[in-house]
């Protein structure tokens, strides 16, 4: 190398050498991973050959098809045209497979292919990897540890819990129908089963329902619930430095944040109580623990307790499964009967026949209301709290129509979709709880709201429960009717929400 290369004024030269060679680097590594991008499309393309679709285009996917909060819609309208399942592309080279038939739906839920990735690992910095989002040997692990935690046992007095926390909502809202303008339920009926799941699971006594922290709460997880859900079908908001840089991904955190706070405050009020000897004797003798004491206490197959970060990310998942899903479950359901006064009157004198003025609900009567039973599953067929799950195939699948799938592919079991095909369902949009009599006859898979297999949800028995109590007692204080100028649209969140609220107008029976 001569001296005159090394000297200060070749600097500039060298530096724009060096420059173009990254330029250069720079375009074959993007021109490569076009390269692998569009192999995987073609891959893609001929994998889902048997699976007819409407045109999407290249890079958009089916983004034209859906306009905002028009997917429930628009699904049922594919499960008109397509039968079975349908490709949905988000992009251009992301596509799930949209399952809404009860043969398919028994496919998979019969193995055992993981949650999808893509979407589930999105979830994971605000509910971490509980029960909801793990796999393989550890997720098994811990279901067998936390089953007990539903034994029937420990499920029983939980009913009066349930009964009291629904007592403090009604009560509220007996102070605010004085006006007669309708009121919107999703919110209290929110507050309420947070307050229930609290007291029932993690032996926490505070008065929930008027606590500020909790109104916080509810409105971080609306939020997280609404932002996970934009940010699967955004392709700009995959990469999580990115995301993080958006102003999604700025709220995002910050709601993260906020349910936390609520789930960390109530590990350590625990923890402390937990300190002193006389709890500690009342749960020695106690032979079934509650959801949070059994983490507390419990020793993994390794012997070691659960590190923090696992005991936190069990609390943040139940603390969300346990009542965001069964508040969409109550309001939907009194929804229902407002809409539908004969229903509605038939399960009120049910309830009334069994529960007298209601002083008490015990566990034993929740099985005696039939048709209210047959209601609530009703409203739980026309609004499944969770429309939508998913996994990767982690082999190949063949249905009984002799159609396959390849390992790897995305499949979507829209519930929402199989409980509103007209294939599965005559009528489907009709509310008729005679679909749920006790003669009547249907496929194992056709009503799912609960999924199914081995994924299927560990707290269906204790939802049941507390939908039961909620309808039993709201309909032996109010009649309910609905608001015509603000009928509830549904629309497809993690768990479903209407757009415009569910707001009714309630009576004070005599
Ligand atoms: C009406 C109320 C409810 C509905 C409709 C519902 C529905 C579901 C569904 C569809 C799944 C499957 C999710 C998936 O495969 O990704 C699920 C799982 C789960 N649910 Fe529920 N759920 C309800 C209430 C509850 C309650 C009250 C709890 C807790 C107290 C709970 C805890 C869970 C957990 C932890 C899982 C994951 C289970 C596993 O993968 O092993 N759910 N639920």
């Amino acid at each position: 190398m001569s001296i005159a290369a090394l000297s200060p004024t070749s600097f500039p030269g060298s530096i724009s050498g060096l420059l173009q060679v990254a330029s250069l680097l720079g375009l074959l590594l993007l021109l490569l991973k076009a390269v692998q991008l569009y192999l995987h499309r073609q891959w893609l393309l001929k994998a889902l050959q048997q699976f007819p679709c409407p045109p999407s285009h290249w890079f958009f996917g089916h983004k034209h098809e859906f306009q905002i909060d028009q997917e429930l819609e628009k699904l049922v309208k594919w499960a008109k045209e397509f039968p079975s399942a349908c490709p949905r592309w988000l992009w251009g080279t992301k596509v799930v497979i949209v399952l809404y038939d009860p043969d398919y739906m028994k496919v998979i839920l019969g193995r055992s292919d993981p949650k999808a990735h893509s979407t589930y690992r999105l979830l994971s910095p605000w509910i971490g990897y509980g029960l909801l989002l793990l796999n393989g040997q550890t997720w098994f692990q811990h279901r067998r540890t936390l089953t007990p935690a539903f034994h029937y046992d420990i499920l029983k007095p939980y009913v009066a819990v349930m009964v009291n926390s629904v007592r403090v909502m009604l009560d509220k809202w007996e102070q605010l129908i004085s006006q007669d303008s309708p009121l919107e339920i999703f919110q209290s009926v929110s507050l309420m089963t947070l307050d229930s799941i609290m007291k029932c699971a993690f032996s926490h006594q505070s008065g929930t329902q008027f606590d500020k922290n909790s109104h916080s709460y509810i409105q971080a997880i609306g939020d997280l619930n609404s932002l996970t859900f934009t940010r699967v079908r955004n392709i700009f908001h995959q990469n999580d430095t990115i995301y993080s840089l958006s102003s999604n991904g700025r709220l995002f955190k910050q709601a993260c944040k906020l349910a936390h706070e609520h789930t960390d405050q109530v590990i350590k009020q625990r923890k402390s109580q937990l300190q002193d000897e006389n709890e500690l004797e009342k749960i020695k003798r106690k032979r079934h623990l509650d959801f949070l004491d059994i983490l507390l206490f419990a020793r993994m197959a390794d012997g070691k307790s659960l590190s923090n970060k696992d005991l936190r990310a069990e609390v943040d998942t139940f603390m969300f499964e346990g009542h965001d899903t069964t508040a969409s479950g109550i309001s939907w359901t009194l929804y229902a009967l407002a809409a539908h006064p004969e229903h509605q009157q038939k399960c009120r004198e049910e309830v009334q026949s069994l529960l007298g003025d209601g002083s008490s609900i015990t566990w034993e009567q929740l099985d005696q209301m039939p048709y209210t039973t047959m209601c609530i599953k009703e409203a739980l067929r026309l609004y499944p709290p969770v429309p939508n799950v998913s996994r990767d195939l982690s082999k190949p699948v063949t249905f009984p129509d002799g159609r396959s799938l390849p390992k790897g592919i995305t499949v979507s079991l829209s519930i929402y979709t199989l409980h509103h095909n007209p294939k599965v369902w005559p009528n489907p949009e009709v509310y008729d709880p005679s679909r749920f009599a006790p003669d009547a006859t249907r496929h194992s898979h056709a009503f799912l709201p609960f999924s199914g297999g081995s994924r299927n949800c560990i707290g269906k028995q204790f939802a049941m429960n507390e939908l039961k109590v909620a309808v039993a007692l709201t309909l032996l204080r109010f009649e309910l009717l609905p608001d015509p100028m603000r009928i509830p649209q549904p629309v497809a969140r993690l768990v479903l929400k209407s757009k415009n609220g569910i707001y009714l107008r309630l009576r004070k029976l005599k």
